[in-house]
Parts: structure tokens; sequence; C-alpha cells
């Protein structure tokens, strides 16, 4: 069975990653698992470039397949920050609650469809040949006038999402996947590894 090495200790991501990948015929293993402890510098202008960083390093190391992701949330009216800094945003340690506040704070006066944001994820495959592929997924919202819902992380009470007339932070952590950023790049990326994987 091919082992591929998932580069991210974030135990969410890790479980969502198994699930969807679990009808695959590989063994995923998280850098944890694998006794790899690397702080590896993001330092791409892009969620792809971030992704392709981390899943290069690891796979370097460890000769495996190495899938990574990176992910944020990017507001229009704000010229799509916090984006790529979106943990990042006003220091690595400040509470959610205040970077929430903030975003909705700058968008004061701003109305209707001027308030739309996107969760966006990109995951990377590296190969041990050089083999890269890379896949974009995004739940399209709008920046909600105050923070509800107690589910999901960060960005999650402050971006509401029409279609279901509610904010991230109220979906089920299942309907939630469905819709997800993370979900539909991971799905996507299944599809391409399906082509190399048997
Ligand atoms: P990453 O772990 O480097 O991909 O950082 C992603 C950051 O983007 C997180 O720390 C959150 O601030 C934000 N983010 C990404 N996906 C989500 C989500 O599904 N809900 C809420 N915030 C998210």
């Amino acid at each position: 069975m091919e082992k591929i090495i998932l580069a991210s200790n974030n135990s969410n991501k890790v479980r969502e990653v198994k699930e969807i990948l679990r009808d695959m015929n590989v063994e995923i293993i998280s850098m944890k698992e694998a006794g790899i402890d690397l702080d590896i510098e993001e330092n791409g202008t892009t969620f792809e470039e971030n992704a392709l960083i981390k899943a290069r390093a690891v796979c370097k190391l460890t000769g495996n397949i190495t899938i990574a992701d990176d992910s944020g949330l990017e507001v229009d009216y704000l010229d799509k920050q916090p984006g790529v800094y979106s943990a990042r945003f006003m220091g690595h340690d400040t509470s959610y609650d205040i970077k929430n506040q903030a975003i909705i704070d700058k968008l004061k006066g701003v109305e209707g469809n001027d308030r739309s944001a996107r969760f966006v994820a990109a995951i990377a495959a590296v190969f041990p040949d050089g083999k890269e592929l890379v896949t974009r997924g995004t739940m399209e919202g709008l920046i909600a006038r105050e923070p509800a819902g107690e589910n999901g992380f960060g960005y999650d009470p402050i971006v509401y999402i029409p279609e279901y007339g509610c904010c991230s932070a109220q979906l089920s952590p299942e309907e939630k996947n469905k819709i997800s950023h993370r979900g539909k790049a991971l799905r996507k990326m299944k599809e391409e590894l399906i082509q190399y994987i048997r």
C-alpha cells in the first residue's frame, strides 16, 4: 500500500483527509505519526505556493508522496486580506473574537454584495520523482454584521453563507465538510491522485 505523508499537525485536518481519502488504497500518515518535527516557513504569496513549499520540504525529507494544504479568508473589500496571512493577522496569539470584530469594524458602512468574502484552500501533492499536483477549493460568503455560531474555528462565526442562511460556525461539521473549501479541494485532489496511485 502506498504511503502518503500529510504535512500537517492539525488533528482536524488529519481526520478530514483520512476520511475523504478512505476508499483509496493508501495509508495516510501525519507528520507526528511519521516522527517528523519540521518548522517550515510559509513565505509564499499564494495559498498554492505555501501548500507546495510545505509538501516539497516533507517529501524531500521522507522520500514519500506528501500532501499539504494552506487556507485562509479573502475579504474582497479589504483587497483579499487577510488571505495567506489569515493565521498571522493581528498576531498569531490574538484571539479570533478580536480578529473577527476587527474585520466587522473595517466593513462598517459597507453594504450587500460589497461584503463578499470566501474561504480558500489549496492542496498540493508532491511525489519523490518531482511530480507536483495542486488543487483549489472555495466557499463563498458575505462578512456578517455580527459573529454567530459556536461550531468550527477561526473566522467561521463571521462568514455568512447565503445558500444556508447562516454563518459557517452555525453549520454542523458534516454540513460544512460537504461545502467547505478544504473538502472541495481535497475531493479534486483525490480525482487527480487516483490517476497515479493504484
Ligand atoms: P493554515 O492552517 O495555515 O491553512 O491557516 C489557515 C487559517 O485560515 C486559519 O488559522 C484560520 O484563521 C483561517 N481558516 C482557514 N480555513 C478556515 C475555516 O474553515 N474556518 C475558519 N477559518 C479558517
